[in-house]
């Protein structure tokens, strides 16, 4: 089983494939918890890529489809894998598909996770107020760019999957569990 996940910043990605990759016993790779690690440790890359990071506009398709494509060769991801906001936009995707038609694997499906933006906002700056460590990009100035980042350059892959007939809308309100619930709804459809 490989899974994407694709929703707005504070969507709830995170929350789910970290419950679902206990539940299915697969992997959850978040492309942004790499890259905080990468910055946090000041490796070469993390350096490269702080201020980018903290304002919430996005690494280079080529730096984090190469992320990806090593950290699916780790033999845990032999029985699948989820993918927690990676792609991330149009090339992203399409290097996704090679990669995996290379490795003669096939995506199981897309789930979109949708939260209204009023929600996510209070989500995103309550977590900045309650971390010991906050994430900058969750600063309240900054949460307008990454909706932005996010309508301009990830909404497209709404359509793009939809075409593939690999989405999936998940309604991402209520608590994390209602969430969950259907997003196993899903997952049993798509056969696991
Ligand atoms: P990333 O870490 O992916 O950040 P994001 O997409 O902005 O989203 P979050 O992680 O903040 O939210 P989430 O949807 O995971 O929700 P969560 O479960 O945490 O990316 C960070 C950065 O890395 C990007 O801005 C970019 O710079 C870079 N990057 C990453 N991937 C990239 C790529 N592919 N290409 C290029 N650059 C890339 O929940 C949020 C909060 O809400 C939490 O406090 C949680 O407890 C709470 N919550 C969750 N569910 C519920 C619920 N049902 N009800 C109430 N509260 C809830
Ligand atoms: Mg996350």
């Amino acid at each position: 089983m490989i899974l994407v996940f694709i929703g707005s910043p504070g969507a709830g990605k995170g929350t789910q494939c970290e419950q679902l990759s206990r539940h299915l016993s697969i992997p959850h790779l978040s492309t942004g918890e790499i890259l905080r690690k990468a910055k946090a440790d000041g490796t070469p890359i993390g350096k490269k890529i702080a201020a980018v990071l903290d304002c919430g506009e996005l690494v280079s398709d080529e730096l984090i489809t190469k992320i990806v494509d090593e950290r699916t060769l780790n033999p845990d991801c032999k029985n699948g894998f989820l993918l927690d906001g990676f792609p991330r936009t149009i090339p992203q995707a399409d290097l996704l598909g090679e990669m995996l038609s290379r490795r003669n694997q096939q995506l199981s499906g897309v789930v979109y996770l949708r939260v209204p933006r009023e929600e996510v906002f209070e989500r995103l700056t309550q977590r900045y107020k309650e971390m010991e460590t906050p994430r900058p990009e969750d600063h309240p100035d900054a949460i307008p760019k990454r909706f932005e980042v996010f309508a301009k350059k990830t909404e497209p892959l709404l359509d793009y999957y939809i075409e593939r007939e690999l989405l999936h809308r998940v309604d991402g309100t209520g608590t994390p569990q209602n969430v969950f619930e259907r997003v196993l709804n899903i997952v049993s459809m798509l056969g696991v």
